[in-house]
């Protein structure tokens, strides 16, 4: 059988799984979303967000991309927070970086990567940033998932910078925001970084982005 006809059958199984547990299931899921949650994930597949939160559709607005970035050049990026936040108004941001992420560890080395490189090049000024004390941890899984938790706490910081959030803050005593990483080999989440609303001030003088 081709590979996709799979999701295509299981796709099926599923809607109709729902609907015996509740006929009016997709009734009301298509009346309206009120997420609480908007997720900044890796798109890495073993990272699917309402699964391992086990959350249901509806419950988290999601956004995936390599290694789990804030880019404040990132259109497609800003465009998903402004409308979770100014919209939807979630009351919690996550970033959830994951250990043994690809994007992280191919930002730890010199290879090119063609086009990704552009990419990479985002993680890899986390990396400069940080040079020091990754520099003094000697083992080297150690370092990776210290970068990677750094890296999660940057992005975390980088939310807290955007005039989106920023504004959001001025009104009201939300967004949250929660720095997260996922642990592959036990598949526990480890809290990195939280900040609550408006408790956060940039040590250096910035312009909103
Ligand atoms: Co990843």
């Amino acid at each position: 059988m081709k590979e996709y006809k799979k999701l295509l059958l299981s796709n099926k199984a599923w809607a109709s799984e729902r609907l015996e547990l509740d006929p009016t299931y997709f009734d009301n899921l298509s009346k309206t979303q009120t997420p609480l949650f908007l997720w900044i994930g890796c798109a890495d597949s073993r990272v699917p967000a309402e699964e391992i939160t086990h959350a249901d559709p509806g419950d988290i607005f999601v956004h995936r991309n390599v290694a789990n970035m804030v880019v404040h050049t990132d259109i497609n990026l800003l465009s998903v927070l402004q409308y979770a936040v100014e919209v939807l108004e979630v009351k919690h941001i996550i970033v959830c970086g994951h250990y043994n992420c690809g994007g992280v560890k191919a930002a730890m080395t010199n290879h090119d990567f063609g086009l990704i490189n552009k990419w990479l090049r985002n993680i890899k000024e986390v990396y400069e940033k940080h040079y020091e004390d990754l520099h003094d941890i000697k083992d080297e899984t150690a370092r990776f998932n210290k970068l990677v938790e750094l890296n999660v706490a940057e992005q975390i910081q980088n939310l807290a910078k955007t005039s989106i959030v920023q504004k959001a803050w001025g009104k009201r005593q939300f967004p949250h925001l929660h720095g997260w990483v996922f642990d592959i080999h036990k598949g526990e989440i480890k809290e990195v970084l939280n900040i609550n609303a408006g408790e956060w001030k940039s040590p250096v003088f910035h312009y909103d982005f």
